[in-house]
């Protein structure tokens, strides 16, 4: 779909000089070599050899990031990076989930992180990026509340090994996606319909074994900075009808309240305090709070919701009626991200957060010269990065920006149809071509200014 941007009447905003410009990956969509160097199986091979994949693809290759990182790093540096979000594959660095650790492993990411070092840019590890090692979910994955001891010792086998280089460390990415969308809704690994309960036992289970993880991290090496990465969207109901109005209320608390309220505070949200009393055991809000130094949003869009009986938790989406919209089919709601990080600030008081993920699909085309003009994706993130300036001038603490992504990359259940990099990628020859997007962002790091 082709829809002209919108011209958005928001002031011009110069950065601050300390804010922190990059891109986030994950090492499943991008890194490819899954049966190389001693890798175990991820739930996320499992799916995809199930043909769950829409265009039939695997992650196989992916970017061929594996072999190719320093080509990337390169054209991070030449964009003027300073910081830059990866993920960890467990099943690389422990291909069981938890005993034997892959000498392999560990040393891809010391190639890895050494290089981004020598870049110059910031490197910030995420130890969970959706690649449960199937071992483990052969043992009940996230159901299982034994899963937070095999989660804090690879927290600690990583921190270990690469801490003294990697000041920042966080432990999930998501866990609302990798609950709803892993377990409530089956659309990605590992693929399970559970049920309400079901959903709430997964998110409860990622706060423990994130509770846990900071603590090992925390005794293993001190001076590390600790964050986890939540997947934002402000739930609005679809009519003022009271069922809608309380549908968005459950849906926000299911999505946005749990993972924040279960880090930030060591609580569960009021509406779901009943459901969740047979899940949350004695000690645990003591045990899944932490006073973390800098939390990750992602943002994509708001979500509107109604009152749809049948549904997880009686949720169902309703129309956003945007004028814009993506190549995932999803609404552009720039102030979306401004009206998030406002209420953020006065929910939680004010703590230090950064956008770890903002970007767009959309069907880029190549033109007969071999560019990649994407004027949608410029206006995508133009727009989005303004609304942060206008935070910023609001009085809220965001440290940086970084843009979801780099490379185009195996966006999970789509494969490889949907493209979100400022950087193509040809996956017939694995070139890499910069877009327009990746022109302009480098522009508005140079300059720290977008206009
Ligand atoms: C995830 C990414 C994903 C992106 C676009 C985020 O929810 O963290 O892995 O590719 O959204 O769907």
């Amino acid at each position: 779909m082709s829809v002209a941007p919108a011209v958005s009447a928001a002031p011009a905003r110069t950065f601050p000089k300390d804010f922190f410009w990059g891109a986030s990956s994950a090492a499943y969509q991008i890194e490819g070599a899954t049966e190389e160097d001693g890798r175990g199986p991820s739930i996320w091979d499992t799916f995809t050899a199930r043909g769950l994949i829409k265009d039939g693809s695997s992650a196989r290759v992916a970017c061929d990031h594996y072999h190719r990182f320093a080509e990337d790093i390169a054209l991070m540096k030449q964009a003027g990076f300073t910081a830059y979000r990866f993920s960890l594959a467990w099943p690389r660095i422990l291909p069981a989930g938890r005993g034997a650790v892959n000498p392999a492993g560990l040393a891809f990411y010391d190639r890895l992180v050494d290089e981004v070092l020598k870049a110059g840019i910031r490197p910030m590890a995420c130890l969970y990026h959706w690649d449960l090692p199937q071992a483990l979910e052969d043992e009940g994955g996230w159901r299982n509340r034994a899963i937070a001891d095999a989660f804090a010792d690879y927290a600690r086998i990583a921190v270990a090994r690469l801490g003294d280089r990697v000041p920042d460390w966080f432990t999930l990415n998501e866990p609302n996606v990798v609950a709803i969308n892993g377990h409530g809704s089956a659309d990605h690994a590992p693929g399970l319909r559970l049920g309400d309960q079901g959903v709430l036992t997964v998110l409860h289970h990622q706060n423990l074994a994130q509770g846990d993880a900071f603590r090992a991290m925390q005794a293993e090496r001190s001076g590390l900075r600790f964050g986890t990465v939540c997947n934002l969207q402000p739930a609005r109901p679809e009519s003022d009808r009271p069922e809608d109005r309380a549908a968005a209320i459950r849906w926000d608390a299911v999505w946005n309240r749990v993972p924040l309220d279960g880090v930030l505070r060591g609580a569960v949200p009021d509406v779901l305090a009943e459901s969740m009393q047979e899940i949350v055991q004695p000690g645990d809000l003591e045990r899944i709070r932490f006073p973390i130094d800098l939390l990750g949003i992602n943002y994509y869009s708001r979500m509107t919701m109604r009152y749809e009986p049948g549904r997880l938790f009686d949720v169902g989406w309703g129309d956003p009626h945007a004028e814009r919209y993506t190549g995932m089919g999803w609404p552009v709601q720039p102030d979306g991200l401004y009206d998030l990080l406002l209420e953020f600030k006065q929910l939680y008081g004010n703590p230090a957060v950064f956008i770890a993920e903002n970007g767009a699909a959309y069907d880029d085309v190549v033109s007969p010269d071999g560019a990649v003009h994407d004027p949608e994706r410029v206006a995508f993130l133009r727009d989005h990065i303004r609304e942060v300036g206008r935070a910023l001038a609001a009085g809220c603490n965001v440290k940086g920006y970084l843009v979801w992504s780099l490379l185009d990359n195996f966006e999970w259940a789509e494969g490889l149809t949907k493209r979100f990099g400022i950087v193509r990628v040809d996956y017939d020859t694995l070139t890499r071509t910069p877009k327009d997007s990746y022109r302009w962002f480098a522009e508005t790091i140079r300059t720290g200014h977008v206009a």
